[in-house]
């Protein structure tokens, strides 16, 4: 195991790697922490959270709500957890988003940690204390920005873990390379999915080079004025993606990664090579690079996408591999370019 801290401007946390959930209970007593996980996650790993409370959750996007959080906190009643329970969130994003939120509201606040269980969350979500949940189709409307006390990282949770979903995380992955580390973009087309999978101390060393780019990005802007946006590289046109085609997150993210690849080409001078390498590694880790679409429909979302102001949109485009910008793009140029980038 090894640990490091990060400060963020509210607290400093600590991280685990390489870490067993078995240590867990050197760092806090059992009967002051309650467990938040979801039925998939419980259903493989029962035998880690032995003489745990336990809350548990049922899985998917569609249960990150507020009467979810209504039942947490009711339950957390019951088994009268109080200011001194830590609340640790045992799951993929969805439970790292929804244990945070739950964290900063119940009693105006408790401690809490996170263990990601999907690669996804490892590299991301449980990264930079953004929580909350979705409201109908409006995805994290409701939430608050707070760091957890500490983020644990236990590979074997992994083991579980459906190949689509490790895929779906790899798109986060991917991203970060092309926005901030031609080093990482170099490591991950030498090597595969598979090698990853099976190689823990790649894998260890791949996830704390996420952690480490994440925290550079969120530390240079925590309360997303500038920099932390350069996260949302793919993320305009994947998620009109997502919207129309109800593609999983991380597919309709590696198409946007695409369109905003070749956007770039036109428009931030990224070489063609480059971008051509970028789409080879997404297709290398079985992801998705375009989508027989309605063009129309996509620049329907996008103009009312929140990133607009003034007849353009913000996008973050790519100058070379590992140097992303934000530009605004006009709504007139990025009609005349829709059939050509997606
Ligand atoms: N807060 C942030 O900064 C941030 C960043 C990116 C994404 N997110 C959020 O993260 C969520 C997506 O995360 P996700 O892809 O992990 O989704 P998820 O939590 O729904 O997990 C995906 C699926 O994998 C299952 N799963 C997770 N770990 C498992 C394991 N070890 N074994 C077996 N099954 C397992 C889950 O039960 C679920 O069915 C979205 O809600 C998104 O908004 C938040």
């Amino acid at each position: 195991m090894n640990t490091i801290e990060q400060i963020f401007s509210e607290k400093k946390v600590t991280y685990y790697f390489d870490a067993e959930f078995s240590y867990m209970e050197q760092l806090i007593a059992k009967e002051n922490v309650v467990i938040l996980t979801d039925e998939n996650v419980f259903q493989y790993h029962a035998g880690k959270f032995l003489g745990y409370r336990v809350v548990r959750i049922a899985a998917g996007e569609q249960h990150k709500n507020q009467s979810t959080v209504d039942r947490i906190i009711k339950e957390l009643i019951v088994l009268e957890a109080d200011k001194t329970t830590v609340l640790i969130g045992v799951g993929g994003g969805v439970v790292t988003d929804i244990t945070g939120y739950v964290a900063a509201i119940y009693m105006r606040g408790i401690s809490f940690g996170l263990v990601p269980t999907s690669i996804l969350a490892m590299v991301d979500a449980a990264i930079g204390g953004k929580n909350g949940i979705d409201v109908g189709l409006y995805k994290n409307m409701v939430g608050t920005i707070h760091q957890p006390d500490f983020i644990f990282y236990d590979h074997s949770f992994l083991q579980s873990l459906p190949v689509k979903e490790w895929i779906n995380g790899f798109a986060e992955i991917i991203k970060h390379a092309c926005i901030a580390d031609a080093l990482l973009f170099s490591m991950l087309e030498k090597h595969t999915l598979h090698e990853f999978q099976a190689d823990e101390t790649l894998l260890a060393e791949l996830i704390e080079k996420n952690v480490a780019i994440k925290n550079a990005i969120v530390t240079r802007d925590e309360f997303e004025k500038g920099d932390r946006k350069l996260l949302n590289f793919g993320h305009t046109i994947g998620h009109a993606i997502e919207n129309i085609h109800g593609l999983p997150h991380g597919f309709a993210v590696s198409i946007g990664m695409a369109a905003a690849c070749n956007l770039s080409e036109q428009i931030s001078n990224l070489h063609f090579t480059e971008a051509k390498k970028i789409i080879m590694l997404l297709a290398k880790y079985h992801l998705p690079v375009d989508i027989e679409t309605e063009h129309e429909q996509i620049f329907d979302i996008l103009k009312m996408d929140k990133k607009r102001s003034n007849n353009a949109i913000q996008f973050i485009l790519l100058e070379k591999i590992g140097k992303a910008v934000i530009k605004p793009v006009s709504l007139d140029v990025l009609h005349q370019h829709i059939k050509e980038i997606v």
